[in-house]
């Protein structure tokens, strides 16, 4: 009786283990809003400058947010260059973090909250405060349409 205790806990350890293994890295509902309630209001309002919408931007545009995604913005390091979320410094992270190539994602967010998280981060999470530490409110933009992009449909 005693050996078949010893015996589960080891297994339900392990359970816990291996399940925070594979979860680690994954993300956390992308489907929920991340800005905090009493700021969504203004900042689904919050409209670029440069482009009406991100997902119809320039292939200018989209080339230069690419160059800053990959540069100076070190966004890569963490999503991926492949958007997926898949990069070396985002796979220890949890939550991890956000697969640009889902559309339903894109669906979800207005382009003024993406570039609220990347100026005010997304808190308790490895997505820190961008703007204007690593790169300006218009270089947000640019990428914001790169990040976009990842989306089949919006792909130019
Ligand atoms: C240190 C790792 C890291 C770096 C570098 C990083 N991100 Fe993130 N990012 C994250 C994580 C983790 C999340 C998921 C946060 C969450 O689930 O709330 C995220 C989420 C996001 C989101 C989704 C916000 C939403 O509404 O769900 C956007 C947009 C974003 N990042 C843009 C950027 C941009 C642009 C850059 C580069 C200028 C960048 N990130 C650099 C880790 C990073």
């Amino acid at each position: 009786m005693k050996r078949y205790v010893v015996m589960m806990s080891v297994l339900m350890a392990l359970l816990f283990f291996t399940g925070n293994v594979v979860f680690a890295g994954a993300e956390k509902d992308p489907l929920k809003p991340r800005v905090p309630k009493d700021h969504r209001g203004m900042a689904k309002k919050t409209k670029s400058p440069i482009y009406k919408k991100a997902s119809k931007a320039s292939a200018e545009i989209i080339a230069e947010g690419k160059k800053i995604f990959e540069g100076k913005g070190t966004c890569f390091n963490c999503h991926g260059k492949s958007g997926k979320g898949d990069g070396p410094a985002g796979k220890v992270l949890n939550p991890g973090p956000r697969d640009f190539t889902n559309c339903k994602f894109h669906k979800k967010r207005k382009d003024g909250e993406l570039f609220w998280v990347i100026k005010n981060g997304s808190p308790g999470t490895g997505m820190v405060p961008l703007i204007p530490s690593a790169i300006s409110e218009e270089e947000a933009w640019k990428v914001i349409a790169y990040e976009r992009s990842f989306c089949e449909k919006y792909k130019k």
